[in-house]
């Protein structure tokens, strides 16, 4: 098993399936009254967040807890950040209060794998989003969706076809969604205007097209993408109107799906934007599962980085070092 994830190219089939396999043993806990787990008791993991987020920041938190962990939240917002300290000594001065993880969401592609390389910190870090490039827990949770809702639990998504459609530009959750899609077997399509496609797609393995209607018949699921306005820095289509029409998800266009087909988004979600409201609350819309989801891939991700065979020897640790007193 890998060490960090800062990438979801970084998981091999193997290592992918194990993540999805073992979320699925631990979503069981959060239908229990006691939503908890000793696995992870005394270890401290750090949510060091750039970036602005309410889901990822929550589910990381939630999953940590979920575990017995104890988790730090650092804000880059009200800390020593504003006075201009360094990606380096944030992360040191984490290291020196004992880290065991640090999940990194930051505004720059990159940071991630600098903190990991550099090893500013001995512990796990773990990509919750670096700029436009990757965020692999959400590709996981997406992937874990679409296999409990597919018929595909227990194995890959060998030839589902999953459309996913929008700001490709500016997502790191489709980067993400593309390598670990790619890994599982499943067929990609991607739907954006020819503004909002980054240079170097022909190099993805993916269909693109321009056409959504046609590239809906056939799909299993389809991901609608938030329009990034926050990362935009010229104008990417004529009008908020004019895209809706042309790449936006309403009831009209929901009817071409086929019958099973379900409806995705990571969120935050522009309603009326890239999907109309009817269409994000509909049946079937799994949006709202995605998060669900999302908490029990975390847990698994933490779980597999951090626990197993590590959190047994401290605690064999403990009691060789009761026994000698
Ligand atoms: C995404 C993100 O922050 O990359 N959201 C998320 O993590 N659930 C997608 C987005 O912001 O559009």
């Amino acid at each position: 098993m890998i060490t960090n994830l800062l990438s979801a190219g970084d998981l091999d089939r193997t290592d992918a399936i194990r993540i999805l396999d073992t979320a699925e043993e631990l979503l069981g806990v959060a239908s229990r009254p006691i939503k908890k787990l000793p696995t992870l008791r005394g270890r401290t993991v750090v949510n060091l967040f750039f970036e602005d987020s309410t889901r990822t920041r929550i589910s990381f938190e939630a999953a940590a807890k979920r575990l017995s962990a104890d988790v730090i939240n650092f804000s880059a917002k009200g800390s020593s950040v504003s006075k201009g300290e360094s990606l380096k000594d944030t992360a040191l001065t984490l290291q020196a209060m004992g880290a065991d993880a640090v999940i990194i969401r930051h505004h720059s592609s990159g940071a991630p794998h600098r903190l990991a390389q550099a090893k500013w910190t001995k512990g796990a870090v773990i990509n919750a989003g670096d700029g436009t490039h990757e965020h692999p827990t959400q590709a996981l949770l997406d992937a874990f969706t679409m296999r409990r809702h597919l018929g595909a639990v227990g194995g890959d998504l060998a030839g589902k076809n999953v459309t996913i459609v929008g700001d490709v530009l500016h997502s790191r959750v489709v980067r993400s969604n593309v390598l670990l899609l790619h890994t599982l077997g499943a067929h990609v399509t991607i739907v954006a205007p020819p503004t909002l496609l980054p240079v170097g797609i022909d190099h993805w393995p993916v269909e693109t097209s321009y056409d959504l209607d046609a590239s809906l018949e056939k799909a299993d699921a389809v991901m609608m993408l938030r329009v990034q306005a926050e990362r935009m820095n010229a104008s990417y289509f004529p009008s908020a109107r004019e895209y809706s029409r042309r790449y936006g998800l309403d009831t009209a266009r929901l009817s071409r799906l086929p019958d099973h087909a379900i409806v995705m988004h990571p969120g935050p979600m522009n309603r009326g934007m890239e999907i109309t409201a009817d269409v994000a609350d509909h049946v079937r819309s799994v949006i709202v599962e995605q998060v669900t989801n999302g908490v029990a891939v975390r847990m698994a991700v933490l779980y597999l980085l951090l626990g197993g065979a590590a959190g047994e020897s401290a605690e064999e640790e403990d009691s060789t070092d009761k026994d000698r007193v």
